[in-house]
């Protein structure tokens, strides 16, 4: 039984080592890479089992036949390729991927073009970086039925004809960024019906005055000259989901199809907004559709009307020229997640809306608005009303603006006092991150985010602002993260509540000296106090601490050696202190590394204050004796002299 068993797992062993081995001398030749190997030709001996041939990075100059029946890939970027003769790829019967990006391939067009002719069942090849002409372009995509994607980065196209992808209709993915395209014909990409992905980022177009192509789903269209782009109203569907406009000269917000499934936008680094105001911008933007369409009927809101369907939930304008909030289109997007509106020029934000037929000031809402970015607007004043609307809101990033936060007390009167300036937070219930930074903040009074749910506060370089006893009051049971760093507080200028669930704390750059006892409440994991003035920390705060803390900073500060007794607990518990090595400390008469220090405490500390004890020690001793010396000394002369004075009287 057992030696039949045995030599079951024998017979078990053999099978699978042969497998094994068998499986292995299959493999080998399937793939080679001759990358960076300073080849001037292709290698002779090539095995002709081969399936992937890698000869990147050389500087292979002429390409002749090969016979290489099995290859599928083949990379040949990277050379100095100009010439390749007509029957070289003829006997690659089985080629899909073919890369030459970044070669010569302008030059001997006759042949260059019959060999790339020759392979029609390439599903993949990349062209870029050859000075490609839009003749040479014309050439080599002949015979290219089985073509799925096609990459021609970095080539000098200036016009794409109709006729250019006639014998690659299954395209579905082309890169001609970084050309100078200025033209496209009409009926170049409309009969491509698999097309989904379309690069034309870095060229020199300027209108897209008829949109057609239903069937791509991601357009890239950043960094041209594009004034406007536009669609002609139909009832096709698009399947666009992400379109990038960025780095343009859009004057208005692209009319989309009326049907579409746009999820992205991007229009960052245009000049939107840059008309007075937001109605004119849209009449503006309606009128250029009429005139482009030759519309003469009575004149309709396109531009609204299309917005309207879009289920967008992603939209950029940084970048852009906005002087005042564009309410009524973006309050459109009922989808809306993410709004950037960093760096445009708002200074303030108004409820400045049409009235109702009853006259009265509509609310409008922004409904699934949860990331608002609104860094470096010159803001000074948001109106509750704006806020009121942000019925989701979860990050509010202020930084870079001039925002006041309310009083408490003002924050119920802001309600019916518009025209105090002064921001209320108090309402954003949902509002879980805000970024205040470098809002030249005068001052936070108590209670001032009562309501809110914040999880994360930035307050630095807020660099006069007072923090009154109270301000975090309301969210010290929900802050997680608190940064109070660059304010220029002293400790007496600083009170912080009993935080439960604080983990990472920066009151770096300040001129503090104690840390608040109240944070032995929180489980801090991080805490950065780099910058100030401490000369030592609180050894029993340490050691509360330094059960949750998993980093450290403590650079820049006044730490004195002979009272680090905090350093060697957090070394002892194994406290990550990144900093350590630019971090010195002080004795009476120079400074130390701290690392030097940690290795060997006594001989630069504890030995210095005995060494000084005893000097000091001395001194007073021979002090001593010297004054009972002199004293003795004074007695006993006197003691001579009036004897001897008496002797002689
Ligand atoms: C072709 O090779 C270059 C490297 O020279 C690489 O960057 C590029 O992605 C490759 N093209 C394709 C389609 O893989
Ligand atoms: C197109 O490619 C096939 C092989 O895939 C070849 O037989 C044919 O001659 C090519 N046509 C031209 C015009 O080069
Ligand atoms: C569009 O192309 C530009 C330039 O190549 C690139 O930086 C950008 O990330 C692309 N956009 C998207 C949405 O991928
Ligand atoms: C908004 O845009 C700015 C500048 O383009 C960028 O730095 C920032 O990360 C963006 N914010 C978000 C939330 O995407
Ligand atoms: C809005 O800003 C302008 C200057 O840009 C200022 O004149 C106006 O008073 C501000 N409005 C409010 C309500 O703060
Ligand atoms: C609104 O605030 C302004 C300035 O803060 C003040 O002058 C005015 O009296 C206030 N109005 C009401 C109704 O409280
Ligand atoms: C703390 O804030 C300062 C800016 O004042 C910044 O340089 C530093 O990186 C922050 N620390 C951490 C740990 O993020
Ligand atoms: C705050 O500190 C910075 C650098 O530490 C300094 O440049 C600035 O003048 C200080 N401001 C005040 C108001 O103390
Ligand atoms: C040190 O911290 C503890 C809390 O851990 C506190 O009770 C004590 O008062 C602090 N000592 C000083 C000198 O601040």
């Amino acid at each position: 039984m057992v030696r039949h068993m045995f030599s079951n797992l024998l017979l078990l062993w053999s099978i699978s080592h042969d497998l094994y081995i068998t499986g292995l001398t299959h493999h080998k030749p399937k793939e080679q890479s001759w990358n960076n190997q300073n080849l001037y030709a292709v290698p002779l001996d090539l095995d002709v089992r081969l399936r992937r041939l890698d000869l990147s990075n050389n500087f292979i100059r002429q390409l002749h036949t090969l016979a290489l029946p099995y290859l599928e890939q083949l990379d040949l970027s990277a050379n100095q390729l100009d010439l390749i003769s007509e029957g070289a790829f003829t006997n690659l019967a089985r080629l899909e991927e073919l890369n030459l990006s970044r070669n010569g391939l302008n030059n001997n067009l006759g042949s260059n073009g019959k060999a790339l002719q020759s392979m029609s069942r390439l599903r993949s090849l990349d062209i870029s970086m050859n000075g490609l002409r839009d003749d040479a372009v014309g050439l080599y995509l002949r015979n290219k039925s089985s073509l799925d994607q096609l990459k021609m980065t970095g080539n000098a196209l200036t016009r794409l004809s109709h006729n250019l992808f006639k014998d690659s209709k299954g395209l579905r993915a082309i890169t001609i960024d970084n050309n100078q395209i200025s033209v496209i014909e009409q009926g170049t990409f409309e009969p491509l019906s698999q097309l989904e992905m379309l690069n034309l980022a870095k060229n020199n177009l300027a209108h897209i005055c008829d949109f057609k192509l239903t069937q791509v789903k991601y357009l890239n269209l950043s960094q041209n000259s594009i004034e406007f782009f536009v669609t002609r109203e139909d009832d096709q569907l698009y399947r666009l989901e992400s379109l990038d406009l960025s780095h343009n000269k859009l004057l208005y917000f692209p009319i989309v199809p009326k049907m579409n499934r746009l999820r992205y936008l991007h229009l960052q680094n245009n000049m939107v907004g840059a008309l007075n105001s937001e109605a004119t911008m849209v009449s503006e933007a309606n009128a250029l559709y009429s005139e482009i369409m030759r519309e003469k009927t009575a004149r309709k809101n396109y531009l609204h009307s299309n917005w309207k369907l879009m289920q967008l939930i992603y939209i950029d304008l940084s970048y852009n020229h906005f002087r005042s909030f564009p309410l009524e289109t973006l309050s459109r997007l009922f989808s809306l997640e993410t709004l950037n509106f960093s760096r445009n020029c708002l200074q303030n934000i108004t409820w400045n809306i049409r009235k109702d037929e009853s006259g009265y000031r509509r609310q409008l809402f922004f409904p699934s608005l949860k990331y608002v970015d609104l860094q470096s607007n010159g803001l000074t004043y948001i109106s509750p009303l704006f806020l009121k609307a942000l019925t989701r809101i979860e990050t509010l990033n202020l930084q870079d603006n001039s925002v006041q936060p309310c009083a408490s007390k003002d924050q119920s009167m802001q309600q019916t006092n518009l025209s105090t300036s002064c921001v209320v937070f108090g309402q954003l219930r949902t509002l879980k991150h805000l970024n205040l930074k470098e809002n030249n903040i005068k001052m936070l009074h108590p209670n001032t985010f009562l309501k809110t749910s914040l999880v994360s506060l930035n307050l630095a370089r807020n660099s006069h602002m007072v923090m009154q006893e109270g301000a975090l009051e309301g969210v010290h049971k929900t802050l997680q993260s608190l940064i109070i760093s660059e304010i220029n507080m002293t400790s007496s200028d600083l009170s912080l509540p009993c935080m439960p669930v604080l983990t990472e704390l920066n009151i770096s750059n300040n001129h503090l000296d104690l840390i608040p006892s109240s944070l032995s409440c929180s489980p801090l994991k991080e805490i950065d106090i780099r910058n100030n003035n401490f000369a030592t920390l609180n050894n029993s705060l340490i050691l509360d601490l330094s059960l949750r803390l998993n980093l450290m900073y403590i650079s820049g500060n006044y730490f004195n050696c002979c009272d680090s007794k905090w350093l060697i607990l957090l070394h002892e518990a194994k406290i990550q202190l990144p900093d350590v090595g630019s971090t010195v400390c002080f004795t009476s008469d120079r400074n130390v590394a701290m690392i030097g220090y940690l290795k060997n405490p006594s001989v630069y500390c504890l030995f210095r204050t005995k060494a000084q004890e005893i000097h000091f020690g001395t001194v007073i001793i021979i002090v001593l004796f010297v004054t009972v010396i002199l004293t003795v000394f004074v007695i006993f002369t006197r003691k001579v002299c009036c004897t001897q004075r008496s002797f002689i009287v």
